[in-house]
Protein backbone atom coordinates (compact mmCIF):
# COMPACT_ATOMS: atom_id res chain seq x y z
CA UNK A 1 0.00 0.00 0.00
CA UNK A 2 2.84 2.13 0.91
CA UNK A 3 3.10 5.16 -2.21
CA UNK A 4 -0.37 4.58 -2.79
CA UNK A 5 -2.55 7.22 -3.48
CA UNK A 6 -6.10 7.35 -1.89
CA UNK A 7 -8.89 10.26 -3.15
CA UNK A 8 -11.46 10.46 -0.34
CA UNK A 9 -14.45 13.12 -0.15
CA UNK A 10 -15.34 14.15 3.39
CA UNK A 11 -11.95 13.66 5.59
CA UNK A 12 -12.83 16.20 8.05
CA UNK A 13 -15.18 14.12 10.33
CA UNK A 14 -16.68 10.86 11.60
CA UNK A 15 -16.20 7.78 9.00
CA UNK A 16 -13.92 9.95 6.42
CA UNK A 17 -11.68 11.16 8.98
CA UNK A 18 -10.35 8.16 10.41
CA UNK A 19 -10.65 6.04 6.84
CA UNK A 20 -7.58 8.48 5.76
CA UNK A 21 -5.92 8.20 9.02
CA UNK A 22 -6.18 4.74 8.33
CA UNK A 23 -4.86 4.75 5.03
CA UNK A 24 -2.13 7.43 5.95
CA UNK A 25 -0.73 4.62 8.86
CA UNK A 26 -0.21 2.21 6.18
CA UNK A 27 2.41 4.60 4.16
CA UNK A 28 -0.48 6.05 1.77
CA UNK A 29 -0.60 9.18 0.27
CA UNK A 30 -4.14 11.30 0.83
CA UNK A 31 -5.66 13.85 -1.36
CA UNK A 32 -9.39 14.74 0.24
CA UNK A 33 -12.20 17.31 0.59
CA UNK A 34 -13.86 19.36 3.14
CA UNK A 35 -17.04 21.13 2.23
CA UNK A 36 -17.24 24.11 5.27
CA UNK A 37 -14.10 23.23 7.48
CA UNK A 38 -11.10 24.62 5.40
CA UNK A 39 -9.03 25.30 8.47
CA UNK A 40 -9.67 21.83 10.62
CA UNK A 41 -8.88 20.20 6.58
CA UNK A 42 -5.62 21.49 6.21
CA UNK A 43 -4.89 21.10 10.09
CA UNK A 44 -5.44 17.28 9.56
CA UNK A 45 -3.50 16.98 6.27
CA UNK A 46 -0.32 18.92 8.01
CA UNK A 47 -1.18 16.42 11.25
CA UNK A 48 -0.95 13.60 8.83
CA UNK A 49 1.83 14.40 7.13
CA UNK A 50 3.92 14.61 10.00
CA UNK A 51 2.81 11.82 11.62
CA UNK A 52 3.02 9.31 9.12
CA UNK A 53 5.81 10.59 6.45
CA UNK A 54 2.99 10.74 3.83
CA UNK A 55 1.86 13.87 1.46
CA UNK A 56 -1.78 14.86 2.40
CA UNK A 57 -3.59 17.41 1.39
CA UNK A 58 -7.01 18.82 1.09
CA UNK A 59 -9.48 20.36 -1.64
CA UNK A 60 -12.39 22.10 -1.36
CA UNK A 61 -15.53 19.90 -3.23
CA UNK A 62 -19.68 20.43 -2.75
CA UNK A 63 -21.37 17.38 -3.58
CA UNK A 64 -24.11 19.35 -4.63
CA UNK A 65 -22.31 20.10 -7.62
CA UNK A 66 -20.53 17.16 -8.94
CA UNK A 67 -19.41 19.08 -11.90
CA UNK A 68 -16.49 19.66 -9.32
CA UNK A 69 -15.06 16.49 -9.63
CA UNK A 70 -13.09 17.35 -12.93
CA UNK A 71 -11.92 20.11 -11.45
CA UNK A 72 -10.84 18.44 -8.55
CA UNK A 73 -9.05 15.33 -10.11
CA UNK A 74 -7.44 18.07 -12.15
CA UNK A 75 -5.93 19.78 -9.32
CA UNK A 76 -4.97 16.14 -7.70
CA UNK A 77 -2.82 15.08 -10.65
CA UNK A 78 -0.77 18.36 -10.47
CA UNK A 79 -0.12 17.34 -6.81
CA UNK A 80 -0.07 13.47 -6.71
CA UNK A 81 1.36 11.11 -9.61
CA UNK A 82 -1.27 8.25 -9.39
CA UNK A 83 -4.55 7.36 -8.17
CA UNK A 84 -5.40 3.66 -7.21
CA UNK A 85 -8.39 4.33 -4.15
CA UNK A 86 -11.48 6.84 -4.48
CA UNK A 87 -13.56 6.52 -1.84
CA UNK A 88 -17.38 8.19 -1.84
CA UNK A 89 -17.76 9.30 2.04
CA UNK A 90 -18.89 13.01 1.94
CA UNK A 91 -22.80 13.44 3.01
CA UNK A 92 -25.01 16.65 3.08
CA UNK A 93 -27.18 17.50 6.05
CA UNK A 94 -28.64 19.95 7.40
CA UNK A 95 -30.67 22.68 5.28
CA UNK A 96 -29.97 20.78 1.76
CA UNK A 97 -31.92 17.37 3.10
CA UNK A 98 -34.94 19.26 3.77
CA UNK A 99 -38.08 17.55 2.33
CA UNK A 100 -35.67 14.71 2.02
CA UNK A 101 -34.81 13.65 5.84
CA UNK A 102 -38.38 13.04 7.49
CA UNK A 103 -41.27 10.85 7.22
CA UNK A 104 -42.58 9.35 3.92
CA UNK A 105 -45.82 12.26 3.66
CA UNK A 106 -43.47 14.86 4.60
CA UNK A 107 -41.37 14.02 1.44
CA UNK A 108 -40.92 16.42 -1.40
CA UNK A 109 -39.76 15.03 -4.52
CA UNK A 110 -37.57 17.58 -5.88
CA UNK A 111 -36.30 19.58 -3.27
CA UNK A 112 -35.15 17.08 -0.56
CA UNK A 113 -35.13 13.87 -2.52
CA UNK A 114 -33.12 15.21 -5.36
CA UNK A 115 -30.63 16.94 -3.66
CA UNK A 116 -29.61 13.06 -1.68
CA UNK A 117 -30.00 11.58 -5.02
CA UNK A 118 -27.00 13.84 -6.43
CA UNK A 119 -25.24 14.05 -3.31
CA UNK A 120 -25.34 10.13 -3.34
CA UNK A 121 -25.44 8.53 -6.69
CA UNK A 122 -24.36 11.58 -8.49
CA UNK A 123 -21.36 12.36 -6.25
CA UNK A 124 -20.53 8.42 -6.90
CA UNK A 125 -20.64 8.49 -10.59
CA UNK A 126 -19.16 11.78 -11.28
CA UNK A 127 -16.04 10.90 -8.71
CA UNK A 128 -15.67 6.87 -9.81
CA UNK A 129 -15.39 8.19 -13.33
CA UNK A 130 -12.60 10.58 -13.03
CA UNK A 131 -10.91 8.04 -10.58
CA UNK A 132 -11.18 5.28 -12.91
CA UNK A 133 -9.71 6.89 -15.87
CA UNK A 134 -6.37 7.62 -14.02
CA UNK A 135 -6.34 4.10 -12.02
CA UNK A 136 -7.00 2.30 -15.57
CA UNK A 137 -3.01 4.43 -16.40
CA UNK A 138 -1.50 2.99 -13.49
CA UNK A 139 -3.43 -0.88 -13.95
CA UNK A 140 -6.13 -0.68 -11.40
CA UNK A 141 -7.16 0.12 -8.38
CA UNK A 142 -10.10 0.44 -6.01
CA UNK A 143 -13.37 2.48 -5.75
CA UNK A 144 -15.48 2.09 -2.17
CA UNK A 145 -18.64 3.82 -1.86
CA UNK A 146 -20.18 4.21 1.95
CA UNK A 147 -23.35 2.90 2.07
CA UNK A 148 -25.73 2.13 5.09
CA UNK A 149 -27.85 -0.31 6.38
CA UNK A 150 -30.87 2.19 6.62
CA UNK A 151 -31.16 0.52 3.36
CA UNK A 152 -32.44 -2.94 4.69
CA UNK A 153 -34.17 -2.08 7.74
CA UNK A 154 -36.21 0.89 8.81
CA UNK A 155 -34.51 4.20 10.74
CA UNK A 156 -37.51 6.68 11.36
CA UNK A 157 -37.33 9.79 9.16
CA UNK A 158 -34.45 7.42 6.80
CA UNK A 159 -36.44 6.99 3.63
CA UNK A 160 -34.57 9.52 1.18
CA UNK A 161 -31.10 8.69 2.45
CA UNK A 162 -32.38 4.88 2.52
CA UNK A 163 -33.22 4.75 -0.99
CA UNK A 164 -30.40 6.35 -2.12
CA UNK A 165 -28.24 4.18 -0.35
CA UNK A 166 -29.93 0.98 -2.04
CA UNK A 167 -29.58 3.47 -5.64
CA UNK A 168 -26.07 3.78 -5.32
CA UNK A 169 -25.49 0.22 -4.11
CA UNK A 170 -26.69 -0.61 -7.65
CA UNK A 171 -25.10 1.50 -9.25
CA UNK A 172 -21.98 0.16 -7.51
CA UNK A 173 -22.61 -3.32 -9.03
CA UNK A 174 -23.21 -1.89 -12.40
CA UNK A 175 -19.56 0.35 -12.29
CA UNK A 176 -18.12 -3.27 -10.77
CA UNK A 177 -19.27 -5.03 -14.06
CA UNK A 178 -17.65 -2.44 -16.14
CA UNK A 179 -14.79 -1.62 -14.70
CA UNK A 180 -13.09 -5.14 -13.91
CA UNK A 181 -11.79 -5.41 -17.41
CA UNK A 182 -9.55 -2.26 -16.36
CA UNK A 183 -8.83 -3.99 -12.83
CA UNK A 184 -10.67 -1.59 -11.26
CA UNK A 185 -12.83 -3.04 -8.04
CA UNK A 186 -15.90 -1.52 -7.00
CA UNK A 187 -17.56 -2.23 -3.76
CA UNK A 188 -19.72 -0.60 -1.31
CA UNK A 189 -18.92 -0.65 3.00
CA UNK A 190 -22.78 -0.41 4.36
CA UNK A 191 -22.62 0.75 7.74
CA UNK A 192 -25.15 0.05 10.71
CA UNK A 193 -25.08 3.41 13.10
CA UNK A 194 -22.13 5.36 13.68
CA UNK A 195 -20.84 7.36 16.47
CA UNK A 196 -20.44 10.37 14.41
CA UNK A 197 -21.64 14.18 13.83
CA UNK A 198 -24.15 13.15 10.92
CA UNK A 199 -26.08 11.04 13.49
CA UNK A 200 -25.73 13.25 16.40
CA UNK A 201 -27.75 15.48 14.02
CA UNK A 202 -30.83 12.90 14.07
CA UNK A 203 -33.90 14.17 15.98
CA UNK A 204 -34.32 10.94 17.63
CA UNK A 205 -30.33 10.50 18.45
CA UNK A 206 -30.54 9.01 21.45
CA UNK A 207 -33.05 6.63 21.19
CA UNK A 208 -31.48 5.26 17.77
CA UNK A 209 -28.27 5.23 19.93
CA UNK A 210 -29.87 2.65 22.83
CA UNK A 211 -31.77 0.78 20.26
CA UNK A 212 -28.26 0.06 18.54
CA UNK A 213 -26.63 -0.89 21.55
CA UNK A 214 -29.40 -3.06 22.32
CA UNK A 215 -29.32 -4.85 19.22
CA UNK A 216 -25.87 -5.25 18.56
CA UNK A 217 -24.68 -8.74 19.27
CA UNK A 218 -21.84 -6.94 20.42
CA UNK A 219 -23.54 -4.52 22.85
CA UNK A 220 -22.03 -1.27 21.80
CA UNK A 221 -22.47 1.13 18.85
CA UNK A 222 -20.38 1.93 15.85
CA UNK A 223 -17.01 3.57 14.96
CA UNK A 224 -15.65 5.67 12.57
CA UNK A 225 -12.74 2.81 13.05
CA UNK A 226 -14.92 -0.15 12.26
CA UNK A 227 -15.66 1.39 8.91
CA UNK A 228 -12.21 2.36 7.73
CA UNK A 229 -10.87 -1.07 8.97
CA UNK A 230 -13.69 -2.45 5.92
CA UNK A 231 -12.79 0.22 3.49
CA UNK A 232 -8.85 -0.45 3.97
CA UNK A 233 -9.19 -3.94 3.60
CA UNK A 234 -11.43 -3.81 0.37
CA UNK A 235 -8.66 -1.56 -1.13
CA UNK A 236 -5.85 -4.30 -0.41
CA UNK A 237 -5.17 -7.50 -2.77
CA UNK A 238 -6.26 -9.52 0.43
CA UNK A 239 -9.62 -8.54 -1.38
CA UNK A 240 -8.49 -9.07 -4.53
CA UNK A 241 -11.31 -11.08 -6.02
CA UNK A 242 -13.79 -9.39 -4.17
CA UNK A 243 -15.86 -6.58 -6.47
CA UNK A 244 -19.19 -5.35 -6.86
CA UNK A 245 -19.90 -6.33 -2.97
CA UNK A 246 -21.96 -4.72 -0.43
CA UNK A 247 -19.67 -5.43 2.86
CA UNK A 248 -21.92 -5.14 6.13
CA UNK A 249 -20.50 -3.74 8.90
CA UNK A 250 -22.95 -3.33 11.49
CA UNK A 251 -22.20 -4.94 15.15
CA UNK A 252 -24.65 -7.72 14.20
CA UNK A 253 -27.77 -4.65 14.26
CA UNK A 254 -29.49 -5.59 10.94
CA UNK A 255 -30.47 -9.37 11.98
CA UNK A 256 -31.84 -8.56 15.29
N1 LIG B 1 -22.96 7.99 10.98
C1 LIG B 1 -23.64 6.90 10.66
O1 LIG B 1 -24.39 6.35 11.48
C2 LIG B 1 -23.49 6.29 9.30
C3 LIG B 1 -23.89 4.96 9.12
C4 LIG B 1 -23.75 4.37 7.87
C5 LIG B 1 -23.25 5.11 6.82
N2 LIG B 1 -22.90 6.42 7.00
C6 LIG B 1 -22.39 7.14 5.83
O2 LIG B 1 -21.01 7.44 6.05
C7 LIG B 1 -20.65 8.61 5.33
C8 LIG B 1 -19.97 9.60 6.26
O3 LIG B 1 -20.87 9.92 7.31
P1 LIG B 1 -20.37 10.52 8.71
O4 LIG B 1 -21.36 10.07 9.71
O5 LIG B 1 -18.93 10.23 8.92
O6 LIG B 1 -20.60 12.10 8.42
P2 LIG B 1 -20.05 13.40 9.17
O7 LIG B 1 -19.23 13.04 10.36
O8 LIG B 1 -21.21 14.30 9.36
O9 LIG B 1 -19.08 14.05 8.05
C9 LIG B 1 -19.64 14.49 6.87
C10 LIG B 1 -18.53 14.88 5.90
O10 LIG B 1 -19.12 15.30 4.66
C11 LIG B 1 -18.66 16.59 4.32
N3 LIG B 1 -19.73 17.33 3.66
C12 LIG B 1 -20.88 17.81 4.20
N4 LIG B 1 -21.61 18.45 3.27
C13 LIG B 1 -20.92 18.39 2.11
C14 LIG B 1 -21.11 18.88 0.81
N5 LIG B 1 -22.23 19.58 0.46
N6 LIG B 1 -20.18 18.65 -0.13
C15 LIG B 1 -19.06 17.94 0.17
N7 LIG B 1 -18.79 17.45 1.39
C16 LIG B 1 -19.72 17.69 2.36
C17 LIG B 1 -18.23 17.24 5.62
O11 LIG B 1 -17.27 18.25 5.35
P3 LIG B 1 -17.15 19.62 6.28
O12 LIG B 1 -16.81 19.16 7.67
O13 LIG B 1 -16.06 20.40 5.64
O14 LIG B 1 -18.48 20.30 6.21
C18 LIG B 1 -17.67 16.03 6.38
O15 LIG B 1 -16.33 15.81 6.02
C19 LIG B 1 -21.95 9.13 4.70
O16 LIG B 1 -22.03 8.68 3.37
C20 LIG B 1 -23.03 8.48 5.56
O17 LIG B 1 -24.24 8.34 4.88
C21 LIG B 1 -22.99 7.02 8.22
Amino acid sequence: MKGKTLVLTGGTRGIGKATIYKFAKHGVNVAFTYNSNKELAEDIAKDLEDKFDIKAKAYPLNILEPDEFKSLFEQIDKDFDRVDFFVNNAMIYGRSVVGGYGKFMKLRPKKGLLNIYIATVGAFVAGAQEAAKRMQKVGGGSIITISSTGNRIYIENYAGHGTNKAAVEAMMRYAATELGEYNIRVNAVSGGPIETDALRAFTNYEEVKAETIKRSALNRMGTPEDIAGAVYFLCTDDASWITGHTLIVDGGTTFR
